[in-house]
């Protein structure tokens, strides 16, 4: 490889508009109807912004929608797999022509949208499709039947990145564009950049595959997502604060970085793993972890259903590489990381603990083993438990 792997579609998408546009904008958006964003939309438009949804350049008209919800492709050809939509009440949508305004959940004037597409969320098509379900249970199911029946395109403008710059997940300086941190890469000079895609502390499992994974390119980025989870997550500022611990001790700073990324979870495990490898593109990563039961909740997907997706799809119109990573755990055995591919399985030889398991340990205050958590980690999460800060509410 020459370079750093080219962004989806060939140009890196840049919607951010400088001062001046944005002071004009925050005069006329006064005279402009309304749109009140969810938290799934205002991240979306933050990476329509940046260019982390390249080649987007707006939220997804009609051509779009259907055919990435039938045929996992935009209507230009590109793999993708999740719909990106703006819908609102059809009582509340603005004619095709005008321009609106769209203000994020705290109320900051996030961008401007001229409409050019008005059409019919079809949620019949979208659930089942991206959900791989129609259980109303499912998070990201659910989410969508909340949403409005009606769709708006259109390219927008927009005025701040980060809406919330003051807010416990901002994390500003790692707050990085795709285009600040390729240009991190090309620094550190490095070609090959695996990516590793995390909405959890880092526990040892992950810890291993991100090893194996960073043996075989130039670097790693370490890419929590910190956008909108489900109640009941562990809070991002907790997660980062983890992860910042871990990365301090256990990790080669001359070829790790850690920066975030503000997407929102969909809980949509296959269709949701090609959608975090083609950000991860974007964000100029050549390679990506797919482990177990990636972005799964419940027990809606398989274990490896996340990986066999991207057989699926043509992998040299995606780009990025999927690194492919067996259930990993501590074989007391072997004495250390293993996966069913590189050791045999013995019956109760892995330490597996369960999130509930887990939960119960740090509420009492107490670590999990060493072979399933770092104390650094642990500690960091005990800490946030003590303070009734641990999960998302
Ligand atoms: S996710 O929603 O971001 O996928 P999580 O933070 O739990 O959830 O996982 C991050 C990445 O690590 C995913 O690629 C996931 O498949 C992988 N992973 C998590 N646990 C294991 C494990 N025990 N063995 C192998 N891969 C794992």
């Amino acid at each position: 490889m020459k370079g750093l792997i080219q962004p989806h579609g060939g140009t890196l998408v840049n919607c951010l508009v400088d001062d001046v546009r944005a002071g004009a904008l925050k005069a006329q958006a006064q005279g402009m109807p309304r749109i009140n964003l969810t938290a799934k939309q205002s991240c979306d438009l933050e990476l329509i912004a940046n260019g982390g949804y390249s080649p987007l350049k707006g939220f997804m008209g009609e051509a779009d929608f259907q055919s990435v919800c039938k045929n996992m492709r935009l209507s230009t050809g590109e793999p993708w797999s999740i719909p990106i939509l703006l819908s609102v009440n059809k009582a509340d949508a603005p004619s095709v022509g005008s321009h609106v305004a769209l203000y994020a959940p705290n109320g900051v004037l996030q961008g401007v949208m001229t409409v050019k597409e008005q059409f019919a969320h079809d949620k019949k098509l979208e659930v089942p499709s991206v959900f791989r379900t129609e259980d109303p249970a499912h998070p990201g199911a659910a989410q969508v039947l909340a949403e409005g029946d009606t769709c708006l395109s259109g390219p927008v403008e927009v005025l701040t990145l980060c809406v919330d710059p003051q807010g416990p997940e901002a994390f500003l300086e790692q707050r990085l564009t795709p285009a600040q941190t390729r240009a991190a890469f090309e620094k550190h000079g490095w070609k090959t950049v695996v990516a590793f895609q995390t909405r959890n502390p880092i526990h040892r499992a992950h810890e291993y595959v991100i090893k194996c994974a960073q043996e075989i390119t130039d670097g790693l980025l370490i890419h929590p997502l910190v956008g909108e989870t489900k109640k009941g997550d562990i809070r991002a500022d907790v997660r980062m604060q983890a992860i910042d611990a871990l990365v301090k001790k256990y990790f080669n700073p001359a070829t790790t970085m850690v920066t975030v990324l503000p997407a929102a979870m969909r809980y949509a495990g296959p269709r949701e793993a090609i959608h975090h490898a083609v950000m991860r593109k974007n964000y100029g990563c050549s390679h990506f972890i797919v482990g177990r039961d990636h972005a799964g909740v419940g027990n809606y997907y398989g274990t490896y259903d996340a990986q066999k997706i991207f057989d699926e799809i043509d992998l040299v119109a995606l780009g990025i590489a999927p690194l492919k990573f067996e259930h990993t755990g501590y074989s007391k055995a072997y004495g250390g990381m293993v996966s069913g591919k590189t050791f045999p399985k013995i019956e109760g030889d892995i330490i597996n603990l369960s999130g509930t398991a887990v939960r119960e340990l740090l509420f009492k205050g107490e670590r999990p083993p060493v072979e399933f958590s770092r104390p650094e980690v642990a500690d960091v999460l005990i800490a946030a438990a003590k303070s009734g800060k641990l999960f998302v509410e």
